[in-house]
């Protein structure tokens, strides 16, 4: 059974924890911040200047483990975050741990500080920092535009992948409109392991995580960018996406609509083995497609190629393609970007149904037309991935 813990009894717990710093306990001292309480679970994240990280870890494993003990609360996460503040020094002691992710935020600093601090210019070429471990190749899922059908097609295509063989993840890098536990119809949520790595969930095939399993849906809402971006680096990076034995063959990252600082940040630090950009054939959305490449171009990331998604609507009667949208138009940018076309797929009220009733066609249909659209572009991603390493031997199920 559910149990929602008390609001007021976990502020009272975490208040008999004392803030270091100032004697007073956490909330008190303003140090509870986004506080989540759902069923089974309570967690919130504490901001801290970078200098402090070494002196708060103790603090927040001492608040996941006060959390713990409260009645109803099964799960409790507190993320510890980091806060590059005017002045602060660097901070001391050993590397953050895996829950603390350092933000700089440079713009503060007075002009004499940045000179001293400012970090090197970013490189524009992906370096792969922060490529996460047993995992044999990234590819991004993108688009400019939002609501052009992204998460569907990240959806899609990872279940396809899967269809052939491939260990695949998915992961959902919207943090602002996670949509992949509405699609996967789980509203599970993640444990860790004994390197207190979360623990993906496993459904349909794919090993996922979302921070829609983690926090409740409005949380993000009120995170500023740089909570943002840790968040995504943490989904990346603090997951146990793979091992040694069972490495991941492909992890398809449903990026978050626009070329804004997450997706930047996720092309520069992530050498991707390319990204998949979606359109519909509006021009509007067409005009984005190039605006899309040309990050990826900045970072020299390949573009695997353009998915034509809502490409046109099957009369239901006669089976004729209604273009609702206008046709081709992805086909004609692709080539004037130089990327392959990789396909297109209707708009299918199969398809959309599926995504509301978290069951994906490919995965519960994949003899449907539309699923074998998907399974056909993942195959031609497959080819277009051939080159560089050899590709990893697919897991055939013998039937
Ligand atoms: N080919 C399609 N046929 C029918 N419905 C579709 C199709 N592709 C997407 N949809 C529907 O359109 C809506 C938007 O799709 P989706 O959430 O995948 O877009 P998105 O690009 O990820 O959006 P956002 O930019 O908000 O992340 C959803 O309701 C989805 O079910
Ligand atoms: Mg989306």
């Amino acid at each position: 059974m559910t149990d929602i813990p008390d609001r007021a009894a976990v502020l009272q717990a975490l208040d008999r924890i004392a803030d270091p710093k100032t004697g007073k306990g956490l909330a008190a001292a303003g140090l509870v911040q986004g506080l989540v309480v759902g069923p089974d679970r309570a967690g919130f994240m504490i901001e801290v200047a970078a200098a402090d990280v070494a002196l708060y870890a103790p603090v927040r494993d001492a608040a996941e483990a006060a959390l713990r003990r409260l009645p109803g609360v099964l799960r409790a996460q507190v993320v510890l975050t980091a806060d590059g503040k005017p002045g602060s020094a660097p901070a001391a002691g050993p590397p953050p741990g895996p829950h603390t992710v350092r933000v700089r935020r440079g713009a503060r600093l007075s002009p004499e500080a940045q000179a001293q601090t400012a970090p090197p210019p970013a490189r524009p070429i992906a370096d792969g920092s922060q490529n996460p471990a047993h995992v044999r190749k990234v590819i991004a899922v993108s688009s400019a535009k939002g609501g052009v059908g992204k998460s569907t097609v990240a959806v899609s295509l990872a279940c396809a992948f899967a269809h052939l063989g491939y260990a695949t993840g998915l992961l959902d890098a919207d943090i602002y409109g996670p949509s992949i536990p509405r699609m996967l119809g789980s509203d599970a949520e993640p444990t860790t392991n004994s390197d207190r790595k979360l623990v993906p969930i496993e459904a349909f095939g794919l090993k996922a995580m979302s921070i829609g399993f983690i926090v409740d849906e409005g949380a993000p809402m009120i995170w500023r960018g740089p909570m943002a971006s840790s968040a995504v680096n943490q989904l990346i990076n603090d997951v146990a996406w793979g091992s040694a034995e069972q490495p991941l063959d492909l992890l398809i990252i449903d990026m978050p609509p626009g070329t804004g600082d997450i997706q930047l940040t996720l092309a520069q630090r992530l050498a991707l083995a390319g990204a998949v950009i979606v359109s519909t054939p509006q021009e509007i959305a067409l005009i984005d497609v190039r605006r899309g490449a040309a990050m990826f171009e900045k970072t020299a990331t390949p573009i695997l190629g353009v998915i034509e998604n809502m490409a046109y609507f099957p009369h239901p009667v006669t089976g004729e393609a209604i273009e609702i949208f206008g046709r081709g138009g992805a086909r004609a940018t692709a080539e004037a970007i130089g990327a392959p076309f990789l396909g297109e797929a209707p708009i299918d009220i199969a398809l959309r149904q599926s995504c509301d009733d978290g069951a994906p066609l490919v995965a519960v249909d994949p003899a449907h037309p539309t699923s074998q659209r998907f399974i056909a572009m993942a195959a031609r991603i497959a080819d277009a991935l051939e080159g560089g390493d050899p590709r990893p031997a697919p897991r055939l199920a013998v039937e």
